[in-house]
């Protein structure tokens, strides 16, 4: 099968988030499985676009609206990857280093997705299937649906999988002009709330939806930033497939960044070689338990609690403890997080800022992983920690919920109910109790190193519905 990914984001060549770390592996395996699997990003300028060669396979000029613009399709020629990765390049648009937060985001995405229509009209393979992520690629479904344009593609289905349905690539009615010629009879399929909402103009042409786990499909239909009834409304075209992990990439056994690899057999001087290493980085005692959190500093992922909760915990457990937080975002957040370096000195470090190897070594290295998530529809970051042999302590929510129990109803990690200061502190002392019941806690490390959250079955899943969705189209 012939099948075509798009997105905003695809690891090693442009992350942010998790959605990189998914586009950037499902395609893998799937392509691993028989099937001819590329997948089209924008062209950022990141640091793989300068370190890596590309054939330009294509070029062309557009229009998004009164504005022209040229663009070129580049060819990834190493065959790394395990897929066939294109990058759009839209230099005046693209030609810049960050991925998202642009004032001209609206404009950039949208001329991505028009430039990738364009380009797939003129291929001699047509996909069997065209697989978006995420509102940044929402209007393809529906131009490829509606824009006379794209004739030729209209009888190609279209999947969305909905990797965080907060942001929705909202715009303005005053902007319509910028999509190709469409009849006017169709345009309530863009609309939400009077404006035009890229996400909801997917669910409403695809073919069908996923979200990346269940609860967080479940969770939609009553909590989704104001798309509650839509989802409620679409429910006979949704499902939800939780994510895999790459095996390669996040192997302890084999992990270049790691001090030590080690293996299940391996894991106690494995993980306390890494323990040191990584304690001595940040002048910590690595006698003590580590509590790591990953990921961005926003409110979303429970990180505007951190700064509280590592006061209450850091006093009530003088140093007893430590702490390592790694991430970037909400600027507040981070001055919260850095002001405590100075009380909290040989005990706490945060380092803000994305640093790929960093996190590596933070997994193998760390005893539990924090994840107070408010909304979490996988999270990809109890995957790796269960793979290093770290205890994850979780909310309960979205995937975090599919993938984690409670070690006190015989699970694989430490749950909380509420983003509370509260709940959080109470699972932490929870943990502690755990560290030192060193049988226990060594079965669950043992436990959650065994578990599989490869995506082979998973890619397999994603297949089958590609499948359903064609012979459905057939009998229509
Ligand atoms: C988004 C979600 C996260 C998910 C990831 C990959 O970043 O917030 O929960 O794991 O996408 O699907």
């Amino acid at each position: 099968m012939e099948i075509l990914h798009v997105g905003a984001e695809c690891y090693p060549a442009a992350k942010v988030g998790g959605l990189a770390d998914v586009i950037g592996s499902l395609p893998k395996y799937q392509n691993n499985a028989g099937n001819n699997v590329s997948v089209a990003i924008p062209c950022y300028q990141t640091a793989f676009r300068l370190e890596n060669n590309f054939e330009c396979i294509h070029s062309g000029k557009l229009k998004l609206g009164h504005f022209n613009f040229p663009y070129s399709v580049l060819k990834e020629t190493s065959d790394k990857l395990g897929f066939e990765l294109y990058l759009i390049e839209i230099p005046e648009l693209f030609d810049r280093s960050n991925i998202y937060n642009y004032r001209d985001d609206t404009e950039r995405f949208l001329s991505f997705q028009i430039a990738v229509l364009d380009w797939i009209c003129g291929l001699n393979v047509m996909p069997d299937i065209i697989h978006c992520h995420d509102h940044h690629t929402g209007l393809i479904p529906f131009m490829k649906k509606y824009c006379p344009k794209y004739e030729k593609l209209k009888d190609i289905p279209t999947i969305i999988t909905i990797h965080n349905g907060i942001y929705q690539g909202i715009f303005t009615f005053n902007k319509l002009y910028y999509l190709p010629e469409f009849d006017l009879i169709n345009i309530k399929e863009l609309e939400w709330n009077n404006c035009i909402n890229s996400l909801v103009a997917a669910v409403k042409c695809v073919d069908e939806i996923t979200t990346v786990s269940t609860s967080y499909l479940n969770e939609i239909n009553y909590s989704a930033n104001g798309l509650e009834t839509l989802f409620q409304r679409v429910k006979h075209k949704s499902r939800g497939i939780l994510n895999g992990i790459d095996l390669d990439v996040w192997d302890p056994n084999s992990d270049p960044m790691l001090e030590k690899n080690y293996s299940v057999n391996t894991i106690n001087e494995g993980k306390q070689k890494n323990k040191e290493k990584l304690c001595s980085l940040f002048n910590m005692n690595p006698a003590k338990p580590l509590f790591s959190f990953i990921g961005r500093l926003y409110d979303e992922k429970g990180a505007d609690l951190l700064p509280k909760v590592i006061s209450s915990v850091l006093t009530a457990y003088k140093d007893e403890i430590n702490f390592l937080i790694l991430g970037y975002g909400d600027i507040e957040i981070e001055n919260q997080l850095k002001q405590l370096l100075e009380v909290y000195k040989g005990n706490y470090h945060v380092h803000i800022g994305y640093d790929e190897e960093l996190a590596h070594k933070t997994y193998a290295g760390s005893d539990f992983i924090l994840i107070p998530s408010r909304i979490e529809p996988c999270g990809l970051n109890q995957m790796y920690a269960m793979r290093y042999g770290t205890v994850p302590i979780v909310r309960r929510t979205g995937g975090l919920k599919d993938i984690i129990t409670d070690f006190e109803d015989n699970g694989n990690g430490i749950c909380h109910d509420q983003a509370s200061v509260e709940d959080i502190c109470d699972a932490i002392h929870r943990a502690v109790g755990l560290y030192l019941d060193k049988e226990a806690y060594g079965q669950i490390r043992i436990k959650g190193m065994n578990t599989d959250h490869s995506w082979e079955h998973v890619s397999q899943e994603y297949i089958e519905l590609y499948n359903l969705i064609i012979a459905k189209r057939h009998e229509n």
